[in-house]
C-alpha cells in the first residue's frame, strides 16, 4: 500500500467489536483484569492504551519501521531516548538542534552526567568527531529549526555504523511523508507530531520509530517508568490528524517556496533559506534525501531588533505564536521566542540574530499569504514586494 493509503488504513481499522467506522477514545486510566495479573491485553494507561497501540501501528508504517512508541510531547519522547542513556555517556550533537533540545541536555540531563559535544554535521570534515568523541549517541535533527540545514543522515549514518554508534534524527520538520530517517541508516526517528504529523494545532504529542529491538524495549520501558505517555484522547486527535498528511504536505512545501521565492526577491531581506530553493547550500543533498522541502521558510530582515518586531506584530494571517506545521500560518522570532532558551554567543554562533523571522507557512490561499507579508513589510517601515 502507498504512503496516502497506509496512513488512512493502518491502524486505524473499524472497531471490531461495534463496527464503528472511527475507532472509539480508550478514556480509562485502567483495564479491569479477567483474573489476577491476566489482562485483555491493557493494564494501566500508563503502560498502554488502544489508542496509542493504533496510533503507534500507523506512524511505525508511515515511518518505515518495525516499532513506534508514542509519548506526550516532542519533549517526552526526547527525554525517553536520554533516559535510555547512562551516567558517563556522551552524546554527539548537531549545533542547530531546538532550542529545547539544547536546553534539555544543558540544564537536565548534563547534572545526571551526560556529556554533549557540539559540531556542525553539515560540513563532512566534522564527520571525524564521532571517532574521536566515541559518543553513545549521535544526535542530528534535518532539516534543523531554525536554520534549515541539511545533514547528510545516509553518510553520517555509515560512519557511525562503522563504529557500532546508533544515530537519532529528529524528523519533525520533515515529517514522514518528505523524509524517512530509518531507511537512509539512522537507528532512531523521533518527533514531535505536535507539528506536521496532527497537523491542527490542538494537541501534544511525540513518537520514537526504530527496527532496532533493544532501543524498542528502553522506548517502552520510559513511557510507563518515566511517564511519558499520551493521554487517549490526543493520540486519538493525532490518528485523525495523520489521515492528510500527505495532502497537507503538498500543499504547506508548494505555498513554502513560492513564498520562499518571492521573498528572496525582496530588498529588505538579507537572505532566505528554503531546503528546496535553489540558493540553499544543501539544495542537492536536500533533493536526494527529502520528496519535499516542508513548510517552513527561514530568513533574515535588513532591519534591527525593533523594526522586526513590528514586521511579525503587524502580520494578520500569519499568528504571531511558536510552534508550527499547522494548517494555519504562524510566524516566529527565534531570538526572542522558540530559541530564547540557548544564550546569546551560541544562538548567534549558529546564525540566530535579531532579524531572524520564521514562517510556518499553511495550506491557506498562498496569494492571501503573500500580500499579508507585503503589508507587514510596510507596516514596518520596509520595503516590500514591489
Ligand atoms: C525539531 C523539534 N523537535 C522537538 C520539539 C519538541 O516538541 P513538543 O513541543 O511537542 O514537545 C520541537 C518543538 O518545537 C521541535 O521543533
Amino acid at each position: 500500500m502507498e504512503f496516502e493509503t497506509r496512513a488512512i488504513h493502518v491502524g486505524q481499522e473499524p472497531d471490531p467489536e461495534t463496527g464503528a467506522v472511527i475507532p472509539p477514545i480508550h478514556l480509562t486510566s485502567t483495564f479491569a483484569q479477567v483474573r489476577p495479573g491476566e489482562t485483555l491485553g491493557y493494564d494501566y494507561t500508563r503502560s498502554g492504551n488502544p489508542n496509542f497501540t493504533r496510533l503507534s501501528t500507523t506512524l511505525a508504517s508511515l515511518e518505515g519501521g518495525t516499532f513506534a512508541t508514542v509519548f506526550g510531547s516532542g519533549m517526552a519522547a526526547i527525554t525517553a531516548v536520554l533516559s535510555g542513556l547512562r551516567s558517563g555517556d556522551r552524546v554527539l550533537a548537531e549545533e542547530n538542534v531546538y532550542g529545547c533540545t539544547f536546553r534539555i541536555f544543558d540544564r537536565v540531563f548534563e547534572k545526571f552526567g551526560l556529556t554533549v559535544e557540539y559540531v556542525d554535521f553539515a560540513n563532512p570534515e566534522e564527520y571525524g568527531a564521532i571517532e574521536r568523541f566515541r559518543p553513545a549517541l549521535v544526535w542530528l535533527e534535518s532539516p534543523t529549526n531554525p536554520m534549515l540545514k541539511i545533514l547528510d543522515i545516509a553518510a553520517i549514518s555509515d560512519v557511525a555504523k562503522d563504529l557500532g554508534i546508533p544515530v537519532l534524527v529528529d524528523n519533525t520538520f520533515a515529517s514522514p511523508f518528505f523524509q524517512r530517517p530509518l531507511e537512509l541508516g539512522a537507528t532512531l526517528s523521533l518527533s514531535s507530531t505536535t507539528k506536521y504529523v496532527n497537523g491542527h494545532s490542538d494537541c501534544l504529542g511525540g513518537v520514537v520509530v526504530t527496527n532496532d529491538e533493544s532501543w524498542q524495549q528502553k522506548m517502552i520501558f520510559a513511557q510507563k517508568a518515566v511517564g511519558l505517555n499520551p493521554s487517549p484522547f490526543d493520540a486519538w486527535l493525532i490518528s485523525r490528524g495523520v489521515k492528510t498528511l500527505a495532502l497537507r504536505m503538498r500543499c504547506h512545501h508548494e505555498n513554502a517556496l513560492s513564498i520562499a521565492a518571492r521573498l528572496e526577491g525582496c530588498p529588505s531581506i538579507r537572505w532566505v533559506r528554503h531546503p528546496f530553493l535553489a540558493s540553499h547550500p544543501q539544495f542537492e543533498m536536500a533533493r536526494r534525501q527529502m520528496s519535499g522541502g516542508s513548510g517552513i521558510v527561514t530568513f533574515e530582515l535588513d532591519a534591527d531588533l525593533e523594526a522586526t518586531r513590528s514586521f511579525v506584530s503587524g502580520l494578520r494571517l500569519f499568528a504571531l505564536a511558536e510552534s508550527l506545521g499547522g494548517v494555519e500560518s504562524l510566524v516566529d522570532h527565534p531570538a526572542s521566542m522558540t530559541h530564547a532558551s540557548i544564550p546569546r554567543p551560541e544562538r548567534e554562533k549558529v546564525g540566530i540574530f535579531d532579524g531572524l523571522v520564521r514562517l510556518s507557512v499553511g495550506i491557506e490561499d498562498v496569494d492571501d499569504l503573500i500580500g499579508d507579508l507585503d503589508r507587514a513589510l510596510a507596516r514596518a517601515g520596509l520595503t516590500g514586494f514591489g
